[in-house]
């Protein structure tokens, strides 16, 4: 006897053996009575979820968010309030790559945080670029259909990515991010997160303000360069994983600044850029940055399966003192998420230890797949029976007045809104002089494979030209376009 445990069945049998078969005679054939067998073949044909849509390879860590200004004049929500700490986790993600994907490829990075509040969970998922392709969630499917892989070959095609950004201007601001080094950061500690859309903050008084969340690294950011990126795909295809695992292991816990940029609610309106447009950034000589607080990790999950992958991570979740802004595309994404979740893990997804709430539920929702918690009668509301009561004033602030025509339509203009303004000025007053040769190398680079066709080509340098002339002739040049 040793003093290992031993080997059971799902249900806590004994098992048989960890290595025999029941047959018939040593060399006979097998028996159907073997349910211990037949249960350890099912069970791994049963091992996968689907991998995310979206987003599928990635890693993931727990952490804090610590708060330390005072911001209660922006918004009343707990998590925000000086002093306070909350447990988050965060999932790091390439986009367009599948699960077994490399990590080091030129793409934008999810940058999804869970925190677990007092009023429940509140996610941020956003990425480590400020802005994103497109600004109607319309085209979400298509644009994504045309950056992953084509229907005849399964290969993925440099000239359907193209074909997709030259046809779709509002990219230009995106595509010049995704190009510079910025593109392929050197690891995930080194890199920032943006929350990306605007959201609205109400206050105890009920004030309203719209803020943008910048998550700004202390690391420092550090990229790859292109050759340096291709190059760990073949010498270590889970880098970024193992980095972000082996620095949380050895105590050297990564950590970024908690930044908002706040906009007076009635300052949207007359705004030179629409506030809510995706592809836009707010200056920061109109709204700066301010640092209200940290977030540091500091644990490495115990268990992919259980706390990476099957973590579900939703913009809906907002808590008291947050709301979403009329960005289209943040109104997608509310419904987006919980729906991919319910088909993904299952309707009970909320019920597993990484996304369960450190708060009790209380919900009227009951019953489904693999539920274990169940709420007790009364199982309605309203009732007389002592059930749950929702409370309205915890919302209170967070409605304002909304009329128009039902329409399919862009943006109204802003005064500067234009799809190259703000990529231009990346280009002229951001990039360094290295910063430029690498982002027109790059584009030069991926815009030469074998696919992408002659007349691709002039579409491609006509894009670059309209962000700025000089990048257009570059990229001209480097193509061997006249
Ligand atoms: P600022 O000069 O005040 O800000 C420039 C911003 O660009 C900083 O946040 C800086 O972040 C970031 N940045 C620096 N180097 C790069 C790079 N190689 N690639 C991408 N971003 C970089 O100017 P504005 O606020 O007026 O913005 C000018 C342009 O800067 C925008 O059009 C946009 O393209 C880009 N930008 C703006 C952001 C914003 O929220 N306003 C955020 C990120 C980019 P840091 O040095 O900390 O890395
Ligand atoms: C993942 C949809 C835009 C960031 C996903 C997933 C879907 C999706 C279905 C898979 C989720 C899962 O299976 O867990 C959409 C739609 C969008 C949109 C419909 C627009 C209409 C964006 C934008 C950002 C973003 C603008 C960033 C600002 C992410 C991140 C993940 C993700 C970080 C991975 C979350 C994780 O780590 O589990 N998206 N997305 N998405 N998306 Fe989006």
């Amino acid at each position: 006897m040793t003093d290992r445990p031993t080997t059971t069945t799902d249900a806590g049998i004994p098992a048989p053996s960890d290595e025999f078969s029941l047959s018939v005679g040593p060399n006979g054939p097998l028996l159907l009575q073997d349910h211990y067998l037949i249960q350890k073949m099912a069970h791994f044909n049963r091992e996968r979820v689907p991998e995310r849509v979206v987003h599928a390879k990635g890693g993931g860590a727990y952490g804090i968010l610590q708060i330390t200004e005072d911001v209660s004049q922006f918004t009343k929500a707990k998590l925000f309030q000086k002093g306070k700490e909350t447990e988050l986790f965060v999932r790091f993600s390439t986009v367009a790559g599948e699960l077994g994907s490399a990590d080091t490829v030129r793409d934008p990075r999810g940058f999804a945080l869970k925190f677990y509040t007092e009023d429940g969970n509140y996610d941020i998922v956003g990425n480590n670029t400020p802005i994103f392709f497109i600004r109607d969630p319309q085209k979400f499917s298509d644009f994504i259909h045309s950056q992953k892989r084509r229907a005849d070959n399964h290969l993925r095609d440099h000239n359907m990515q193209w074909d997709f950004w030259t046809l779709s201007p509002e990219s230009a601001h995106q595509v010049t991010f995704l190009f510079t080094d910025r593109g392929t950061p050197r690891t995930w500690r080194n890199m920032h997160g943006y929350g990306s859309h605007t959201f609205l903050w109400y206050n105890a008084a009920g004030e309203k303000y719209w803020v943008k969340y910048h998550f700004k690294t202390e690391q420092g950011i550090e990229n790859f360069t292109d050759a340096e990126a291709k190059a760990m795909v073949s010498e270590d295809p889970d880098f970024h994983i193992r980095d972000l695992y082996n620095a949380i292991k050895r105590g050297d816990h990564p950590s970024w600044k908690v930044n908002v940029q706040i906009m007076p609610f009635e300052e949207a309106a007359d705004y030179r850029f629409n506030p809510f447009d995706l592809t836009k950034v707010w200056p920061h000589s109109d709204y700066p940055e301010i640092t209200i607080g940290r977030i540091i990790l500091t644990r490495n999950p115990e268990n992919y399966f259980a706390e990476v992958e099957q973590a579900a991570f939703e913009p809906s979740n907002m808590v008291p003192g947050v709301g979403p802004s009329p960005d289209k595309m943040l109104q997608a994404r509310l419904f987006s998420y919980p729906d991919t979740h319910r088909y993904r893990i299952g309707p009970n997804y909320n019920q597993l230890p990484v996304n369960q709430p450190k708060v009790p539920v209380h919900s009227y929702n009951f019953d489904g797949p693999m539920r274990y918690k169940n709420p007790t009668d009364p199982v309605y509301a309203p009732n007389s029976y002592g059930g749950p009561v929702a409370d309205p004033s915890l919302y209170e602030g967070e409605s304002y007045h909304i009329s128009g025509e039902i329409i399919r339509s862009a943006y109204t203009k802003h005064r500067e809104d234009d799809d190259f303004v703000q990529p231009r000025a990346l280009w002229e007053n951001v990039l360094s002089e290295t910063d430029r040769e690498h982002l027109v190398s790059n584009i030069v680079t991926h815009a030469s494979a074998p696919e992408v066709t002659g007349e691709m080509k002039k579409r491609i340098v006509e894009y670059w030209t309209n962000v700025h002339k000089d990048l257009g002739q570059a990229v001209a040049k480097g193509l061997g376009v006249s």
